[in-house]
């Protein structure tokens, strides 16, 4: 985090997003204040409260994007919700507060991790021994000294044994054992059948499910495992009893109250004024519930308290209906940073097509070169792609950058198909080859509307 300045944020954001410089630059700014605020003293630090981020845009031009890539940079609990999940028929009364049990259940697995990796070594250690114990059991002497035995063949026995321990080891380390079988003691609960449905399990039911769980008897059973599985399983066993789970979460919440950040997307779904119609949920009613929430108050988890007051929340919506002054003033109030993202045109979509790590050109030419085909597109192809792009979003509905991969699809429908049997092995695609694919559809609305 200390290299993780907001420049170079914004030069990894970079990498995947173009364009959107004012959207980069605010979540880039707000990630190296968490980092600013760990540095301050106890009072201060919680004087500071996260300034969170309401992104706003047309539909298809990177919020999500920008989210999901900072969420990889910021190596910090990230959680995304749909506000609209919350209103939705089915979803009635799934409280807002599961998304900070959420959060802190991913804090928990990432801070478990890195407590495993750390013991990792130790318990692989353990895991070597006791297979060689089952492979080769201690002998008698090792055990308990019989009477009738000398000293000497004692030492002797104790030595071969040895010896024999450590040919073996080396043949696991090897790898030469693994297609052997042990028997292993594995533990399984034993789940009654009927109490406990897992079809449409929520947050109730999944904890009476762990509830239940640690009063199920537990059942040992003999199995027979290869060898490199029972090493694994063995391994397992032993990094759970070296990890302290009371630390494990203890960091874990702490770390979601510290560097949690949660984004709401599609927050301008419940903005609304007063003109709710349908049978949703009070749109209102959902802003009321996540204002406490952002506003920073306490969750009760299964791991614990949790408190909201510093997490960082970024919201996201297109506000092509509703604007961000529809939503109740104190919502407003708690996102306070304004990051418009700018529609896309032609230029953007022919740097998007191209320049990003993941762009669609270079997905596409990886996918067909599977097959051994290696596809060339040319300058004026990609350009070409790109206008129709334009034209297809402008006659029909402008869904973005989310165009160029219907479009992509349908250009290369063919070349896809045919790949596997093609007789050549390069193919250039060029503008002459877009037009022919694509112009009939472009100029029929109608069509462009169901194939584009
Ligand atoms: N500026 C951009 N640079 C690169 N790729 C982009 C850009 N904008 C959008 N894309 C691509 O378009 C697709 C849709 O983008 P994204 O999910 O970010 O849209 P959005 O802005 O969240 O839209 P919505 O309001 O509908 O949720 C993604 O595959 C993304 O990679
Ligand atoms: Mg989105």
């Amino acid at each position: 985090m200390n290299n993780l300045t907001p420049k170079k944020i914004v030069e990894e954001l970079d990498k995947y997003i173009i364009g959107q410089n004012k959207a980069k630059k605010a979540v880039a700014i707000a990630l190296r204040n968490r980092w600013r605020r760990q540095l301050l003293s106890d009072e201060l630090k919680d004087e500071v409260l996260p300034k969170n981020i309401l992104m706003i845009g047309p539909t298809g031009v990177g919020k999500t994007e920008i989210a999901r890539r900072l969420s990889k940079l910021a190596q910090a609990p990230f959680i995304k919700v749909e506000a609209s999940k919350f209103t939705e028929v089915g979803y009635v009364g799934r409280d807002v507060e599961s998304m900070v049990r959420d959060l802190t259940g991913l804090a928990l697995n990432m801070v478990k991790t890195e407590h495993m990796e750390k013991v990792q070594e130790k318990a692989q250690a353990l895991a070597e021994e006791k297979i060689l114990n089952i492979l080769l059991p201690p002998p008698r002497s090792q055990r308990k000294t019989v009477l009738t035995e000398t000293q000497e063949t004692v030492e002797e026995e104790k030595e071969n044994y040895n010896e024999t321990r450590e040919k073996l080891r080396i043949q696991l380390k090897e790898g030469k054992l693994d297609n052997r079988y042990v028997d292993l003691e594995v533990r399984e609960k034993v789940v009654p059948f009927g109490i406990v449905s897992n079809i449409g399990m929520d947050e109730l039911e999944m904890n009476l499910k762990d509830m239940l769980g640690n009063f199920l008897p537990e059942k040992t059973k003999k199995k027979k495992v290869k060898i490199p599985d029972a090493l694994q399983i063995i391994q397992y066993e032993e990094t759970s009893k070296l990890i302290d789970m009371d630390k494990v979460v203890k960091e874990a919440i702490e770390r979601t109250e510290q560097n949690g950040i949660i984004f709401i997307d599609e927050i301008d779904k419940i903005a609304s004024k007063g003109t709710s119609y349908g049978p949703d949920v009070s749109r209102e009613g959902v802003q009321r519930d996540l204002l406490p929430i952002v506003e920073g108050s306490t969750v009760s988890t299964k791991h614990g308290t949790v408190k909201t007051d510093h997490i960082l929340f970024i919201a996201a919506g297109a506000f092509n209906v509703s604007k961000p002054s529809d939503l109740i003033p104190e919502l407003q109030g708690r996102f306070p940073i304004r990051a418009e993202l700018d529609p896309l045109g032609k230029d953007e979509f022919i740097r998007i097509l191209k320049e990003p790590q993941n762009a669609l050109i270079k997905q596409y030419t990886a996918l067909i070169e599977t097959e051994g085909v290696k596809l060339k597109f040319t300058n004026d192809s990609i350009e070409e792609i790109a206008s129709f792009a334009v034209t297809v979003n402008e006659k029909t509905e402008n869904i973005g950058a989310r165009r160029l991969h219907t479009i992509l699809e349908k250009l290369l429908e063919e070349i896809s198909f045919e790949a596997p049997e093609a007789k050549e092995k390069e193919l250039a695609i060029n503008a002459k080859y877009v037009r022919q694919k694509l112009s009939d559809i472009v100029k029929d609305e109608d069509l462009s509307r169901y194939i584009l």
